[in-house]
């Protein structure tokens, strides 16, 4: 079972003790947790150790929240960390050795999770440099073919079903290192990798003007768009492919 090499493999990384049977699970900002044992949300201790309870953002502004997000989406990630298409050592550690199934299972635990979020951090941005963040994301910058942020991440950037993630409560910072990671080609999706365009038509300024603006705006409830009510103004394939092929 994919059950079980998850759990080997994570208690051979991080010690017996997180995956231990036990229904007491602590997340890292300390608040206790108590879920059945041997259930998802006691396998997935490891994983809340850095994103937070129940997936809701770690405490260093950095680790980003997972709770909620569209499972296709997460799924998407998730292969694309364990295949190399997106770096971070720590998690690929965790995730080599892990099913698509399994894989998707966890997504699926994390997508139904919605605890509350944090309160965002305040910027340092000027105020022409938030106005200019607004323009971008709402309506783009047609000079560089830009197109709005909104077009596609949804009309309340709370994200679309079923593969593209809410732009709300994401740190500037994570945001901002996300568009440098498509820049320099370490991070990808499935082709045609509509972010990577779109990462390589704004300037560095643009780029932390609307990290800036998206980390201000209260998210609510954040949850995802069924729909668009246009089609996509870039063709993306993980939205298109949604989780199948890579
Ligand atoms: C050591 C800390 C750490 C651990 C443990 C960890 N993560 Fe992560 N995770 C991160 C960081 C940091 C990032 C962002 C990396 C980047 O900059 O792209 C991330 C990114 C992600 C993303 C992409 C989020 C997005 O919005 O695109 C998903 C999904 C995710 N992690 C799931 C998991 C799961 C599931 C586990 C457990 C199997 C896990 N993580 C374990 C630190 C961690
Ligand atoms: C043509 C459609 C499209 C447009 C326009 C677009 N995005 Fe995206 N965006 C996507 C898709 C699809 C993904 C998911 C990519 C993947 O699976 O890795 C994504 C992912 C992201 C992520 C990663 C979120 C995370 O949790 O890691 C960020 C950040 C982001 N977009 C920011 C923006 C910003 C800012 C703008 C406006 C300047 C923008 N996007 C415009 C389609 C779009």
């Amino acid at each position: 079972m994919p059950r079980l090499s998850f759990r080997s493999f994570a208690a051979a990384a991080l010690g017996a003790s997180l995956f231990c049977a036990s229904s007491l699970t602590a997340a890292a900002d300390g608040e206790p947790q108590v879920y059945p044992p041997d259930s998802m949300g006691a396998r997935l201790a490891a994983c809340t150790a850095c994103h937070g309870a129940q997936g809701k953002a770690g405490p260093d502004g950095y680790y980003p929240r997972i709770a909620g997000k569209p499972a296709d989406y997460l799924y998407n990630q998730l292969r694309h960390f364990r295949d190399g298409r997106r770096q971070y050592p720590p998690m690929q550690g965790l995730l080599e050795n892990l099913s698509d199934d399994y894989l998707k299972s966890i997504a699926g635990w994390f997508a139904d999770q919605h605890p509350p979020y944090e309160a965002s951090a305040r910027s340092r941005a000027s105020a022409a440099a938030l106005e200019r963040g607004k323009t971008l994301a709402m309506t783009g910058d047609p000079s560089r073919k830009v197109p709005a942020c909104a077009a596609c991440h949804g009309s309340a950037l709370t994200g679309v079903l079923p593969a593209i993630p809410g732009l709300l409560g994401v740190p500037h910072d994570y945001i901002s290192s996300q568009f440098g990671a498509w820049t320099n080609g370490l991070r990808k999706a499935s082709a045609p990798d509509c972010m990577a365009d779109i990462a390589r038509r704004m300037t560095p300024d643009d780029i932390s003007a609307v990290a800036a603006w998206l980390s201000q705006q209260p998210p609510g409830e954040g949850l995802p768009a069924a729909s668009l009510p246009a089609p996509l103004p870039l063709e993306c394939g993980s939205q298109a492919t949604t989780g199948g092929a890579s």
